[in-house]
């Protein structure tokens, strides 16, 4: 049986991820904001529940004190806001992206890494829009290319951790509900978790799918960014 900690865990990718290790014994720490999911996590598969803002250190010191021995950490939680109009940058909007997808990694890691075990591994959800500069992702690709720098970057230096790197495409999660354009290759939380948790198995070094829509991304990410750059614009008229 495993000691798993993972954020986001209430809603889309790491709600299932909850469940899913939850059903299998392990001992699962679920974080989020949402109470009521958090109870009803508690009560299905026995998970036990954090309720706090990732964006706040001090909550994060405060809900991480009484852990210890973790074999796994999941740093999963997430928002996605777009820019729509870039000559109307809404620095406010940026701030609030950067906050929950890069900053709290950087508190989680602080607070978290010393209460992990030796051998253990700490698994960390990017996203395949941090691959390319995708028209309206100004705060969200920036925020996710920063993740993947971190995650990398912790590859190659921390010592006894193995770290996992997660570039999911496009999944059906109430962060995609909102959006207005087509996103190909959507695959449910079941087959992502499916992905996720194969990956997080093997202790592989990065973990992206559905390969036909990523390895696609991989590709037109060598595209010189002359190249690149008429293709964004067309993407941007729509
Ligand atoms: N869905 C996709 O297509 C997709 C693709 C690539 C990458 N990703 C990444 O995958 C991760 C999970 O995404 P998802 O689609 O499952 O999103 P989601 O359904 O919207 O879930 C986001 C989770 O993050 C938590 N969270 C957000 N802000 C928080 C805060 N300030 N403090 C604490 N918890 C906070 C939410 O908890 P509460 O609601 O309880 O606050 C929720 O559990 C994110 O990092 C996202 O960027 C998703």
């Amino acid at each position: 049986m495993s000691n798993i900690l993972i954020t986001g865990a209430t809603s889309g990718i790491g709600k299932g991820l909850t469940e899913f290790y939850a059903k299998q014994s392990h001992q699962v720490t679920a974080c989020g904001r949402n109470q009521k999911v958090l109870d009803e996590l508690e009560s299905s598969v026995g998970a036990k529940s954090k309720a706090f803002d990732l964006t706040n250190r001090e909550e994060i010191e405060d809900n991480f004190k009484d852990i210890d021995g973790l074999d796994l950490v999941i740093l999963n939680a997430g928002g996605c806001e777009y820019i729509d109009n870039p000559n109307q940058f809404d620095g406010h909007l940026f701030e609030r992206v950067m906050h929950i997808n890069v900053i709290s990694i950087g508190h989680c890691l602080d607070v978290l890494l010393p209460k992990m075990k030796s051998g253990g591994q700490l698994c960390i959800v990017s996203s395949s829009s941090a691959f390319l500069p995708l028209p309206r992702a100004e705060a969200y690709g920036a925020s996710k290319a920063a993740v993947s720098y971190v995650a990398r970057t912790l590859t190659a230096t921390l010592k006894d951790i193995d770290v996992t790197l997660v570039h999911p495409g496009f999944v059906e999660t109430p962060l995609t509900d909102k959006n207005d354009f087509p996103m190909p290759f959507i695959v449910s939380v079941d087959e992502a978790v499916g992905y996720i948790s194969k990956g997080i198995e093997k202790r592989s070094k990065e973990i992206h799918f559905p390969k036909r829509f990523t390895l696609f991304l991989k590709l037109l990410r060598l595209l010189p960014f002359s190249l690149w750059l008429p293709l964004a614009k067309r993407i941007a008229r729509g």
